[in-house]
């Protein structure tokens, strides 16, 4: 932790494991879950569809054909169908919602779910499933999606959100408060910015009004350490190892 300022107050932030660990795991796999986990994350990150025949499952695009050795769009296949397919490069399954809830139930892990198809009824079959797993307490959902977060905040109240946003800094304190506070005052609790597009300023007045900041994906660790003495409150990471360097938290 060379590059933080002597007498930087430091608290440590959420580490949450990016699509699991990719790079070291098959992306959006519980084998990447556990890696991640096991390296010291706090917390989780994958992105779901929604079955033809109702199941969620967790795939970052909306085809198959990068991250399996499949081809089509995930949201034209059964559950069984999506089962065939092996992960690249290591030839793993795709996991469904289901399975993670049953692998991070009662542990001190928390997931972070995005809500990457516009789909409608991704939401309630959402809320079924959570309803199932017992898992309410352990999620959070993200999503680019307004109406995506419009039916969390409709049919999931209870369920922490986050708005993700991808917009470059607008040089101006005021025009980016004024942006944050419109996303996330209107249906999430947090704000989820990529972190190329965030300013400490913009960091500092947004905590000001009661934001908390939740950047992805922060790849390097002079950022990784960069946003850790801004005072964020979680960091998204594909190299979740890296929490295991933090000092000791307060
Ligand atoms: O955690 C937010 C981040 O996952 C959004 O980007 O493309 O990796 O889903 P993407
Ligand atoms: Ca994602």
């Amino acid at each position: 932790l060379k590059q933080l300022p002597a007498n930087t107050l430091l608290r440590k932030p959420l580490v949450t494991g990016h699509r699991g660990m990719p790079g070291t795991t098959d992306e959006n796999t519980l084998e990447g879950a556990r890696a991640a986990v096991a390296a010291g994350a706090d917390a989780v990150e994958n992105d779901i569809y929604m079955t033809t025949d109702r199941h969620l499952v967790i795939m970052h695009d909306d085809t198959v054909t990068r991250t399996t050795n499949g081809t089509g769009r995930i949201e034209d296949m059964t559950l069984a169908q999506v089962k065939q397919l092996k992960t690249k490069p290591s030839g793993l399954s795709v996991p469904t919602l289901q399975e993670f809830f049953a692998e991070f139930k009662g542990r001190n892990v928390s997931h972070f779910i995005e809500l990457k198809s516009t789909t409608a009824g991704i939401v309630p079959l959402l809320k079924e499933e959570l309803e199932k797993a017992g898992v309410r307490d352990q999620v959070v959902a993200i999503s680019f999606s307004g109406d995506q977060l419009n039916r969390m905040a409709e049919t999931l109240p209870e369920i922490s959100t986050g708005f993700l946003n991808s917009s470059a800094d607008a040089g101006d304190v005021a025009v980016n408060l004024r942006n944050i506070l419109n996303g996330t005052q209107l249906y999430s609790s947090t704000y989820n910015p990529s972190f190329a597009g965030l300013t400490q300023a913009t960091m500092e007045a947004g905590k000001h009004r009661g934001t908390t900041f939740w950047p992805w994906t922060i790849n390097t660790e002079n950022d990784f350490y960069r946003f850790y003495s801004y005072g964020t409150h979680g960091i998204t990471t594909d190299h979740a190892y890296w929490a295991k360097d933090f000092p000791v938290a307060i």
